[in-house]
């Protein structure tokens, strides 16, 4: 099942009790070095970012085709909400994160091979995993081109991410953003989306995620932005928040959204992201 041993950093990463230094290591850091570490939001990711079944099945199982037989490194897994279902599916998952709560609670879920590290420094030695993803991470950092490379030294076939796309009507999140930003809030994230990539490098293959339409109340909606589960809502000044709040519950409480979910794997060869990120 495995393509390369991981060499002299597999003992860091398996042995318990390296982890823990290496967790004391970057815990001590957190708080400046990570700002966007999801420990402030890990007890509600997994509602908040839940996936339908009739998409995640068909992207777990189109991931696990393409890493048939390797090994994939997850960097930024989270609470393993596809780690975990690749790892059901026999893939041998590695997943990294700074973000020590969602790394627990992805264990609590049953993830195994979860590991507290940086993007930019993973301790995995060169091409030892075959594949490599992020999904939804590249914008939470600013050095994304330096995570990037990283990512690139110890990956030797290709590197994939899956672009989810969702959109609703009435748009809720929509009209928050804008009353934030009118009210001088800035919502940019300091890295680049995933799928803003492929605008710079063109994928090698995408695969189509099915749509999947559905129907929420606005409440939940709105539930989810009053806790600020969303990364573009860290940086908003309290009142600016709650005002915000304030107007999307007249506006739209009460109502029901359609929403409307899909979206694309894609995937780069390693050597196109390497040319790509040296020019
Ligand atoms: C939106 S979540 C995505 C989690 C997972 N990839 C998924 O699709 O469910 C972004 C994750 O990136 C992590 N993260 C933020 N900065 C990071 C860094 N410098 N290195 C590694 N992970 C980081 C956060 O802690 C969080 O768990």
């Amino acid at each position: 099942m495995w393509d390369r041993d991981l060499g002299g950093h597999e003992r860091t990463l398996l042995h318990q009790s390296n982890l823990g230094r290496s967790c004391a290591r970057a815990t001590g850091m957190a708080a400046n070095r990570f700002p966007y570490s999801f420990d402030r939001v890990a007890t509600d990711y997994d509602t908040a970012w839940a996936l339908p079944d009739d998409i995640l099945d068909p992207v777990i199982s189109c991931i696990a085709k393409l890493c048939r037989g390797g090994r994939l490194l997850e960097v930024g897994v989270g609470t393993g909400r596809l780690a975990i279902p690749l790892q059901r599916e026999g893939v041998a998952v590695i997943g990294t994160d700074v973000s020590r709560r969602m790394l627990t609670l992805g264990r609590r879920k049953g993830a195994e091979s979860l590991f507290l590290a940086d993007a930019h420094r993973l301790p995995l030695a060169d091409k030892v995993v075959r594949t490599a993803m992020t999904n939804r991470v590249l914008h939470l950092l600013s050095s994304w081109p330096a995570a990037l490379a990283e990512i690139c030294r110890v990956t030797s076939g290709r590197y994939l991410s899956v672009l989810e796309r969702a959109s609703a009507d009435p748009d809720v999140d929509a009209e928050y953003i804008r009353l934030v930003q009118d009210a001088g809030s800035n919502t940019r994230r300091p890295g680049i989306y995933e799928r803003e990539l492929v605008n710079q490098l063109r994928p090698v293959e995408t695969f189509d995620i099915r749509v999947v339409d559905a129907v929420v109340p606005a409440s939940y909606l709105i539930s989810m932005l009053e806790k600020r589960v969303y990364s573009s809502q860290w940086n908003i000044p309290e009142e600016v928040h709650r005002a915000a709040i304030r107007s999307v519950c007249d506006k739209f409480d009460g109502q029901q959204v359609s929403t409307r979910n899909d979206g694309q794997i894609v995937t780069w060869t390693i050597d196109s992201m390497h040319e790509f990120l040296e020019n």
